[in-house]
Formats: C-alpha cells, structure tokens, sequence
C-alpha cells in the first residue's frame, strides 16, 4: 500500500484526489493525512515522515516550504500547482537533490499528447507560420496564461528550436496596427463559470488553419494521473521529473 497524504485537500483538486482514492486505487493507495493552510511547518515535517508522497495541488507560495519538508521528512513529492515563481522553482530543484519530485502543470494523458501533435505540427508547418493558443478555465483559476498554455508554448518553442521568451509575442496593448512578426505564438485566457479547462491551437499558414483542441471534461483526470505518478515515482531515486518520463517508463 502507498502511504499517500495530501496538500490542498480542501481545494477542488484535492476533493477529486480524495474521491478518486477511494474510487479507483483503494487497494493500493491510503491516505493518511492533510496539510492544511497555517500548519506549523514541524507538523508538515512529521507528516511527511509518515509518508511515502505527498500529492500537492495547492497555490505557490505553498511550495517552497512544502519541498523543504518533503526532503526533510523523506517521502517524495508529486505537485499540480501552477504559477510556481522562481523561488519556488529553485525550492523545487533543490529539493529533487535528496527525493524524486514529479512537477507538471497538467496530468492528463490527452495534453501530453496535444504537446507531440503541435510539435508535429509547428516543424511540419514551418517557422513563419502565426500560431494562437487560447485557453478556458473556471472563475476561480488565479494565474493566466495557464501553467498547460505555457507548457505547450514550450513544446512549440522546443520544436522550431528557439525559447517561449524568443517565439512568444505577449498582449500588444494599446492596440497596434503593425503587423505581428511571422511565426510568433500569442496567448489568449479566459475566465469564467464552471470551465475545468480547454486548450485550443491555431495554425494560420497561408490559405488554411489547423486547429487542435483538448477539453477537460472532468477533474477526475488531473487526479487519475497524479495518482499514477505517485506510485511510480516512490521507487525511483532522487531527481525532478516530468509526466513524460513516467510514460516513457512505459513504453508510451
Ligand atoms: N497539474 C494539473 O493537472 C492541475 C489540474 C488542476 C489544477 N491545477 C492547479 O492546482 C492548484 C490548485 O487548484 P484547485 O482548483 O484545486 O484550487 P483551489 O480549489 O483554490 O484549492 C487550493 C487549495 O490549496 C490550499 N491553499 C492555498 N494556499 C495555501 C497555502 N499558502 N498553504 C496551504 N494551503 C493552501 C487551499 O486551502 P484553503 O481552502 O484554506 O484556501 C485549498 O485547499 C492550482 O495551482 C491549479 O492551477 C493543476
């Protein structure tokens, strides 16, 4: 049995993950316990201790002492949490240098695979083509664009072998009449309602569109998946890894 236990397990992702537990992964996955907002950091330490991952889907200011606890309590940590800053990102790296840390800002199978398809796409397409990623989430969701908007803005930028800050042509306000330079990416958000997330990709070549779109109908699959990583990774040895090397692991 996994011993699991949960930050953010008040938030909608971690009343999926509870549900999910007891739906799909009762004999292999049992939680033991919950970081709550304003626990002293000792108590997380001895949690951790307890464990042997702690799944996070929480907010980032919560990650850096989260990491710092995880590699203390020696239990390894598989977050969701976008808009982690630098700080938490280096928290993160410092971290996966005494436990396996799994970060992805999307755990949907379907998304991994939209990120090999526009890759596809963009060489097959060529440099100069104008590309749009738009994408949808509920009224709730703090940080724009997404943290999957910027993975797949990462996974076009790596195919036509540039960097997201290089290809990327971020919101041209006050509203200008030039036209925007050939092959860039732009990013549009929007927010509202019930929407767990949708993530469309427009090519605009010359004469035609290609557009590829993923729709999350359910939270169950961000959960599903961070389950998955979660018993994957409790063997692994120290180090960050992303969803992909899981899949690879098995053959996809
Ligand atoms: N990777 C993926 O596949 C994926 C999928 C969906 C969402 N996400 C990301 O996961 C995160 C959570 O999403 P959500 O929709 O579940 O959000 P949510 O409903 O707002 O839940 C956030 C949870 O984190 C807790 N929290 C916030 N700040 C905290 C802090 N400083 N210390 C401890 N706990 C804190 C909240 O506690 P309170 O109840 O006390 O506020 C709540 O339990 C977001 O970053 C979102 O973008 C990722």
């Amino acid at each position: 049995m996994l011993r699991l236990a949960l930050s953010g397990g008040s938030g909608r992702m971690g009343k999926a993950i509870q549900d999910l537990i007891k739906e799909e992964f009762s004999e292999t996955i049992v939680l033991i316990g919950s970081v709550e907002r304003l626990v002293q950091a000792t108590e997380v330490t001895a949690l951790c201790s307890q464990v042997d991952v702690m799944v996070d889907f929480s907010a980032p200011s919560q990650i850096s002492p989260l990491a710092a606890a995880c590699a203390e309590g020696g239990c390894a940590l598989v977050t969701g949490t976008t808009g982690i800053d630098t700080e938490g990102q280096q928290a993160l790296l410092a971290a996966s240098q005494k436990i396996p840390i799994l970060h992805e800002p999307n755990f949907s199978l379907g998304i991994q695979i939209v990120a090999h398809l526009i890759a596809q796409a963009a060489i097959l397409l060529g440099e100069t083509v104008d590309i749009e990623i738009l994408e949808k989430h509920h009224r709730y969701k703090a940080d724009a664009p997404s943290g999957t908007a910027l993975f797949l803005g990462e996974a076009l930028a790596r195919a036509t072998n540039t960097s997201l800050q290089e290809k990327a042509e971020w919101p041209r306000l006050p509203y200008r009449e030039d036209p925007r330079a050939p092959g860039t990416l732009r990013f549009s958000c929007q927010r509202g309602g019930t929407v767990v997330g949708t993530h469309r990709i427009d090519f605009f070549a010359p004469d035609e569109v290609l557009t590829i779109e993923h729709q999350a109908q359910d939270r169950r699959i961000f959960a599903r998946g961070a389950l998955q990583a979660a018993l994957w990774i409790r063997a692994r040895p120290p180090k960050a890894y992303k969803l992909a090397d899981m899949l690879a692991d098995r053959g996809l």
